[in-house]
């Protein structure tokens, strides 16, 4: 525990939580990029290395023992899911590419059957294209309607017009737990369960949530909560999809092949095997589940509480801050619910222009529009500059970008692309 000399309050986690991540032996500068990928503690790279050196197998085919123990471990690191989500059983638990992968096996796999002309999808405002995309082509696909819930002046999604938009036509619901932008926090137990009282199953992207506070899909009452392993501390190319069993079983699945069936005869119909290996086809990233279950194991030693206490001081941090900043612009209202994001614009500067002389001092954040271009377009901005937050950061991480920003100045520029968009 350290005293923070700024607010006088005491630091949830240690600042020797950055000597667990190899990375920062190399690379000094303030990471604030964690949205788009976290670094991963070196417990993590280990439990990668030591599935590949001591196991390595394909699994729930092999029968031999490197096979087995292969299965078991890529069937612990389910259970390790699935104990962190609260979902019932195991097999709620399917292991994908990521969320962008997750929300298309959803969509392609249940989406196509519930939708149609007379029938709509809604999403909110504010998603991110992974979870805008799959549902636009699936609406003009089906000939069904796509329906957009606003944002609210803080940065929400408006409940109230929200609930408005339910009704029979509506089959589906696509919202994000957390802003990707805005770092704002929805309340998706609300919007669910008003969803559910229209007859309508709801799909919630948690990509941006799980790294910043437990989340209980059977207390939310998710149908589907997707997220991915490479922005919780674990490794690139596996995420996860909790679908509530039922539902699962009733998924097409986005691929055939190994794995996937019971057995395969010329003349007869394929019996498929049950959820999840259904909906795995393939040999599946078994070293990127371990790697998974290894980074819940590493959130829980810091313990939940402490990290989403450090993420939403750092977040509170920030914004006091940034707001102190003449010209210097907060989006939203992130410090209602913190959730380890700040997205600000300095006014008469590109955000792209402020990012690169960040990164010219080292310091790493994305700027412009964060995959959620319509979002932007909502907000009738360029762009943002975005900060977000891990276990690794500090005050000081704030101050250097607060310290940089002194030397933004919009006569300091002489911008050619006032109105060029970056991704
Ligand atoms: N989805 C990631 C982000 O928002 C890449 O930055």
């Amino acid at each position: 525990m350290t005293h923070t000399a700024h607010e006088g309050v005491v630091d949830a986690l240690p600042a020797s939580v950055r000597d667990d991540f190899p990375i920062f032996a190399t690379r000094s500068g303030p990471y604030l990029d964690n949205a788009a990928t976290t670094h991963k503690p070196r417990v993590v790279l280990d439990a990668v290395i030591d599935y590949y050196t001591t196991a390595n197998s394909n699994v729930g085919r092999a029968y031999h023992e490197l096979g087995r123990l292969s299965t078991d471990v890529y069937e612990e690191a389910r259970a390790s899911v699935q104990e962190a989500l609260g979902a019932r059983h195991p097999e709620e638990v399917v292991f994908t590419a990521g969320t962008t992968d997750a929300v298309n096996t959803v969509a392609d796999g249940i989406g196509r059957r519930l939708l149609g002309p007379g029938r709509a999808v809604l999403v909110s405002g504010m998603e991110h294209n992974s979870n805008l995309l799959p549902w636009r082509r699936l609406a003009e696909e089906t000939g069904a309607r796509l329906l957009v819930a606003p944002v609210d002046a803080r940065g929400r999604v408006d409940v109230v017009a929200f609930t408005a938009l339910l009704g029979p036509e509506v089959r589906l619901v696509a919202i994000s737990h957390v802003s990707n932008v805005l770092g704002t926090v929805n309340p998706v137990a609300e919007l669910i369960d008003a969803a559910h009282r229209h007859g309508a199953l709801v799909l919630v992207d948690g990509a941006q949530a799980v790294p910043h506070r437990a989340v209980d899909v059977r207390a939310l009452d998710a149908d589907f909560y997707c997220f991915s392993a490479h922005k919780v501390y674990g490794p690139m190319g596996t995420g996860v999809l909790y679908g509530k069993r039922e539902l699962l079983d009733e998924l097409r699945p986005p691929r055939v092949g190994g794995g996937t069936v019971k057995g395969v005869h010329a003349a007869r119909p394929v019996r498929h095997v049950p959820v999840p290996a259904r909906l795995e086809a393939g040999t599946p990233n078994v070293a990127g589940a371990v790697g998974l279950a290894a980074a819940l194991r590493y959130l829980d030693g810091l313990g939940r509480e402490a990290v989403r206490a450090h993420d939403e001081h750092l977040v509170r941090y920030a914004v006091r801050r940034l707001s102190e900043r003449p010209g210097v612009r907060v989006i939203g209202a992130p410090e209602d619910e913190p959730s380890g994001i700040v997205s600000f614009v300095v006014e008469g500067v590109h955000p792209y222009d402020v990012g690169g002389h960040l990164d010219a001092r080292g310091i790493a954040v994305r700027c412009g529009v964060h995959c959620a271009s319509t979002f932007l377009d909502d907000l009738g901005l360029l762009g943002t500059v975005r900060a977000s937050f891990a276990v690794y950061n500090t005050e000081s991480d704030v101050d250097a970008v607060v310290e940089a920003l002194d030397t933004v100045r919009p006569d300091f520029w002489t911008t050619d692309h006032p109105t060029t968009r970056f991704l």
